[in-house]
């Protein structure tokens, strides 16, 4: 057993502390060796995922739950990873098989993936489905599962128990985290020339489900008991910075520093939330602390969404919600972003919520269909986030190219309506453009946005120029729908991706006060080198009044602009 396993299991204190000295040392002698190992970095305002010392953009897509438990299962989706223009796949890894008897490991699936991936020049990020998937505890190993005594559940208000393990145990994060740590240190080995795994998402979806919160003994205790210094300093120091909703309870009930949970909160499911946030934060901040310890890669907590009016038991109460987030804050101060599982038509919203106070946008899952593709290049743009990944990707389809589009009109059939998006031409663009899009990032010279009927028009300023983007318009149509990403390249010069909309500039400094559209060309990036295409020109360009990007095919333009008066 390893100094930091016996550390958790909690052995004794003298014989832990040399151990953790000593893996300490260990720890950042490797990390010296290891310079290319994933890690976070900032650019500007952007936070950025850096792996063998370059930036990097995931475009990412996540398996269903069950399908990295099979090698032989997975051996047709990397081709499919591929085919879809992916860079990584998010993958879960089960407890259960990592660790089917107690302190007896098993990488050979870890292993295997991790080949799979690299064989097909794929990323992987693992997905811990350890102590908790979707708020249950049915990954837990059954040596786990079979002795409630030593890993204690979760009761209801009702009195009824759930086959969930209660975070305020600390018997259960300790063995969560000795076999997370027991992982990361085989990654580590396994891993740490080629940073084929980018990062890890510790837990998935975690919260209570059923009630706001958990009533053991365990947790009625703690309920009753003073809230943690830490998180009233907090509330005191970083006051300007809360989420509004929960400065607002904490206002309401007097501002308190100190009291118990009801005390300083005023009672209420709401309140329950907080609580549950804050054992949750401390649970898997510690098992992040030992998984770092053994390997030392960006980790994140995902979350299921609810909006502010959620009902009380019908989400995992306690997750990295906005409204709870403050406790993530203080008590998980050791995991590097707060995720949103983002399904929610309200894209925009939820990526705004979730930048803020520095957090940076990663969205382990999303749709693949739909407004799904469209968004990507929102996400990227206009956040600078860090990665996207649709959900089930194994089931997602690409359209062939060339396939005649749904709904197409036979009354002008050369003028068809486009097909719907679809991700893997999405990120076939966002993956030629990643390079520019990485070096541009967090200096407020890219933009993302989503057009419809009802959002035909944004106005962003980039570098010298205002810029409105609106639905594109040809031959008296009106496109449906305008997605893509705007990037200033030069002090006269723009790079965009995407299809469906058009660009009219304003200059915003001194000089001459109009702008003209000085080239347009179509074209590709090969190798980072740009092989321009057709001029597009007349039509194509609206006789010079625009810079458009046509929707019935999504591609990538190179604008060139100039001032005259
Ligand atoms: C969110 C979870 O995180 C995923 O693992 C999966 O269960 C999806 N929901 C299914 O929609």
């Amino acid at each position: 057993m390893s100094p930091f396993l016996r550390l958790l299991s909690g052995r004794s204190a003298r014989v832990a502390q040399l151990g953790l000295l000593a893996l300490g040392a260990a720890v950042s002698a490797f990390a010296q060796a290891d310079s290319g190992r994933p890690a976070l970095r900032k650019q500007g305002t952007a936070t950025q995922l850096v792996a063998d010392g370059k930036p990097f953009l995931i475009l990412g897509g996540e398996l269903f739950n069950s399908s990295s438990s099979s090698l032989a299962y997975m051996e047709p989706i990397w081709k499919k990873a591929q085919d879809l223009n992916m860079n990584t796949l998010l993958a879960g890894l089960n407890w259960e098989l990592v660790e089917p008897t107690e302190g007896h490991f098993d990488f050979a699936l870890v292993d295997g993936l991790i080949q799979g991936a690299r064989r097909n020049k794929l990323h992987l990020v693992f997905l811990w489905f350890g102590s908790w998937k979707n708020g249950m505890s049915s990954y837990i190993p059954l040596w786990v599962k079979k002795d409630p005594k030593r890993f204690p559940r979760v009761v209801l208000k009702s009195g009824e128990k759930r086959e969930v393990l209660t975070p305020l145990a600390e018997s259960n994060w300790k063995a969560d985290a000795a076999a997370f740590a027991a992982l990361m240190r085989h990654i580590r080995e396994f891993d740490s020339k080629d940073h084929t795994v980018l990062m890890m998402q510790v837990e998935n979806e975690v919260g209570v489900l059923n009630d706001s919160r958990d009533h053991s003994p365990l947790a009625e205790r703690a309920f009753s008991a003073p809230v943690p210094k830490e998180v009233l300093d907090y509330l005191l120091k970083s006051k300007a910075q809360l989420e509004p909703e929960i400065r607002k309870r904490w206002e309401d009930a007097g501002s308190k520093a100190a009291g118990n949970w009801e005390a300083v909160f005023g009672p209420g499911p709401q309140t329950n939330e907080l609580f549950m946030a804050w054992h949750y934060a401390r649970y898997v901040d510690q098992v992040t602390v030992a998984g770092k310890a053994a390997y030392d890669i960006p980790m994140y907590a995902n979350v299921w969404l609810a909006e502010a009016d959620r009902p009380e038991g019908s989400f995992p109460s306690g997750g990295p919600l906005p409204y709870d987030l403050d406790m993530w804050r203080v008590g998980a101060a050791h995991v590097d972003m707060f995720a949103p599982d983002l399904y929610a038509p309200t894209f925009a919203a939820w990526c705004a919520r979730y930048t803020r106070n520095g957090n940076p946008l990663f969205i382990p899952e999303t749709m693949g269909f739909g407004d799904g593709p469209r968004n990507v290049f929102y996400a990227f743009g206009e956040h600078d986030a860090i990665g996207t990944s649709p959900f089930g990707m194994d089931m997602l389809g690409a359209i062939p190219a060339g396939a005649a589009a749904p709904g197409a009109t036979t009354d002008e059939p050369w003028f068809p309506r486009p097909a719907p998006p679809d991700i893997g031409t999405s990120y076939g663009l966002l993956a030629q453009t990643a390079p520019l899009l990485l070096s541009h990032q967090g200096r407020r010279e890219t933009a993302g946005f989503v057009l419809n009927k009802a959002n035909p028009k944004v106005i962003r300023e980039l570098g010298a120029y205002e810029l409105e983007i609106s639905l594109d318009s040809i031959f008296g149509h009106t496109a449906d729908s305008g997605y893509g990403l705007v990037i200033a390249t030069g002090p006269d010069e723009f790079m965009g991706a995407g299809a469906g909309f058009r660009v009219a500039f304003k200059p915003k400094t001194a000089g001459p006060a109009r702008v003209g559209i000085g080239s347009v060309d179509e074209g590709v990036f090969k190798d980072g080198q740009w092989i321009p295409g057709r001029r597009l020109n007349g039509d194509e360009d609206d006789q010079g009044g625009a810079w458009r990007f046509d929707s019935r095919a999504a591609k990538v333009e190179r604008c060139v602009v100039y001032r005259w008066e």
